[in-house]
């Protein structure tokens, strides 16, 4: 082993030591505490229909109609009068308390990122339009 090798193993290391201490919570300002995508953000119903399969369908259901583990989205409470797109965001970001339904909490995914969220409210917004909640 040559020293450029050894450097590369010790600055490697050194910097796995300092990633977990940027992402934990305690440190420092949330930067997007509501978990928004950037402003002039436009979600793809199309894009958000193939993020929601990947990511909401084994609990909120094909086409958003529920499932034995998670509430349909398609119902009436989830309009966007009562849940604004804000509500998805933060759901996604914090979890949900049980409180509408007997399911559960819906744990927060840290893995998605708020564009994919976006994707798929104009996903779900597209369904919720044709199943006539507005
Ligand atoms: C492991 C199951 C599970 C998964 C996966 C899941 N959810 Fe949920 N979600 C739930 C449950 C259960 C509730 C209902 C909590 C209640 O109100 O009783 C819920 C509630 C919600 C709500 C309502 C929030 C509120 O303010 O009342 C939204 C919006 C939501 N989910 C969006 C999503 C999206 C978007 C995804 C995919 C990125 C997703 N969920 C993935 C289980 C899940």
């Amino acid at each position: 082993m040559n020293f450029a090798t050894i450097t590369k193993i010790l600055f490697v290391g050194f910097l796995s030591l300092l990633l977990p201490a940027c992402d934990g919570p305690s440190h420092g300002r949330d930067a997007n505490p509501f978990h928004l995508p950037p402003e002039g953000f436009v979600g793809n119903k199309a894009t958000g229909k193939a993020l929601y399969s990947q990511n909401c369908l084994v609990c909120h259901g094909v086409g958003a109609q529920g499932s034995n583990q998670g509430p349909p989205l398609l119902d009436n409470i989830y309009n966007p009068r009562h849940h604004a797109d804000l509500a998805f965001h933060l759901a996604v970001k914090n979890g949900v308390r049980a409180h509408h339904w007997k399911f559960g909490d819906m744990q927060p995914m840290p893995g998605i990122s708020p564009e994919t969220v976006g994707h798929i409210v104009a996903y779900v917004r597209d369904i919720q339009r044709k199943a006539g909640i507005e």
